[in-house]
């Protein structure tokens, strides 16, 4: 029976009724188990105060396996009983019935059926009575009803020695009236769509309540996404070559590490409202080394280290600018300033792979966040054929072995170089990376010394997950449209190299 019909049930009852009712005794009453009607008690209870049900734990009767045997098909007494005929029943045969051992020994004590040793062809047995009343099978029915206190404690004590019944504690709920009762339940509402706000008729509508205490469904294991899985095999890949990750655990950067330590002059369009995101509150950075600041602002507005600058009015207040990071370059430029502060140079390879924000317009392949893979090497004497032959490795390890590099521009590296590989797949060149060598406007305000050269390159964690998942669609690799049978289901990545 469905939950509704008994809580249908179970308020009918209650209308015509001033006391309480007890679960247990409605279950019987309706022929119900009896955790339907608490099924059905809580449901109720969940609407409000339409019912008050108080819970109580209760001894109950309740009968065996074998007693709900006999309840249905008669006691092993009885049974015996029927199946003796008018000229009574060899005694051996009789025992090989199913009841017959049991059945045999009490029918004799209750004077039904007498033994006859000496009948010609061995022992037999014969009824005495007419008939006979089954009164065990009468009370194991009395307690299936639920009316098992109209039995004495004599009596359900021999069927439990029988077992034949068991006593058991439970809880069970005393339900009255409640102050809002009524026999009507309007359905409350589980959800509010869109069509109730726009036409209003939530307001005439009664709505379920939370229940804070319900446990969520338990996950039978977690999933990686596969931006996960892709980033673990890059990451791999860094260590395999010797490179250290860099602490990306900040989001929130001033413009100072995030453009003008990178040379990157403030007039730039990628710093414009449309390319970044900049915070309100709080709206500025106040913590810089003041001595490097000084060195990047003359740097900018002056030149220096052989350089002539931008020849502009640097100005502290654009630098103090929060921003969400544009590029993890901003963490490799905090980093290459770090080490620019020890007191002997030592060599360093550096990896990151993080989240960075621009305001871009959304398509099919761009998101407003996406993540960076970043690698940076930096000694002395580094020059542009290191570059081409770090990233070589690097992307062969990947499964990219024809490489193609393009003269490029970006404010903090000179050469740069665009980097493409042969896509066998879209059958032409598809453009994977940036990279570059960092200028010395960069490098020498932080402090390196003048023959140490740094070369880095960047690409996206995105674009190589969505070719290698076979993901045409960005939103359907991140965000809220993204099917998570699609988490569960993808594989773990190798890279075919
Ligand atoms: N920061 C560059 C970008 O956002 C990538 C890059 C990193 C280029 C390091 C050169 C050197 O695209």
């Amino acid at each position: 029976m469905a939950e509704s019909r008994v809580s249908e049930l179970l308020l009918q009852r209650l209308e015509s009724q001033d006391g309480a009712l007890e679960s247990l005794a409605v279950a019987a009453e309706l022929g119900l188990e009896h955790q339907q009607v608490v099924g059905a008690v809580k449901s109720l209870q969940s609407l409000g105060e339409l019912i008050d049900a108080e819970q109580r734990t209760a001894k109950h009767w309740e009968l065996t396996d074998e007693g709900k045997e006999i309840a249905r098909e008669g006691s092993h007494e009885a049974r015996v009983f029927q199946s003796i005929p008018a000229e009574g029943i060899v005694q051996s045969e009789l025992m090989n019935l199913p009841s017959g051992k049991v059945g045999f020994s009490k029918a004799m004590s209750n004077k039904w059926i007498r033994l006859d040793k000496n009948a010609s062809g061995g022992p037999r047995i014969f009824k005495v009575v007419e008939c006979v009343v089954d009164s065990v099978k009468e009370k194991l029915l009395l307690v299936l009803q639920g009316k098992a206190d109209h039995l004495d404690e004599k009596e359900k004590n021999e069927l439990k020695k029988r077992k034949l019944l068991s006593e058991v504690t439970i809880k069970t709920y005393w339900i009255r009236k409640g102050s809002a009762f009524t026999t009507t339940v309007a359905k409350p509402e589980t959800d509010l769509t869109p069509e109730m706000i726009s036409s209003g008729s939530w307001r005439g509508k009664k709505f379920k309540a939370y229940n804070f205490d319900a446990l969520g469904v338990m996950p039978d294991s977690g999933h990686l996404h596969p931006l996960l899985k892709v980033r673990t095999q890059f990451r791999q890949i860094f260590l395999e070559m010797g490179f250290t990750e860099m602490p990306t655990n900040n989001f929130i950067e001033s413009s100072f590490w995030n453009f003008d330590a990178l040379f990157q002059p403030q007039q730039h369009p990628a710093r414009d409202q449309h390319d970044t995101f900049f915070l309100l509150d709080p709206a500025e950075a106040t913590e810089f080394p003041m001595d490097y600041l000084e060195r990047v602002k003359k740097v900018h507005s002056e030149g220096g280290y052989g350089s002539q600058g931008y020849q502009y009015d640097w100005s502290i207040r654009e630098a103090q600018k929060n921003l969400l990071r544009t590029h993890t370059t901003a963490v490799s430029a905090r980093m290459l300033y770090q080490l620019a502060q020890q007191e002997h140079f030592t060599p360093v390879k550096y990896f990151s792979i993080d989240r960075v924000f621009r305001n871009e317009s959304l398509d099919a392949t761009h998101l407003a966040e996406f993540h960076q893979i970043e690698g940076v090497v930096a000694d002395y004497g580094m020059t542009l054929g290191n570059l081409m032959g770090v990233l070589k490795e690097f992307f062969h390890k990947l499964g990219i072995t024809r490489l193609r590099f393009k003269p490029a521009y970006n404010p903090y590296t000179e050469p740069s170089m665009e980097v493409f590989s042969y896509h066998e797949g879209l059958r032409k060149w598809v453009e994977v990376g940036n990279s570059g060598v960092f200028r010395p406007e960069m490098l020498l305000p932080m402090g390196l010394p003048p023959g140490v050269s740094v070369i880095a390159w960047g690409l996206s964690l995105e674009r190589p997950t969505m070719i290698k998942y076979g993901i045409n669609n960005i939103r359907e690799l991140v965000g809220h449209k993204v099917n998570l049978q699609m988490v569960y289901d993808s594989p773990i990545c190798r890279l075919d190299s």
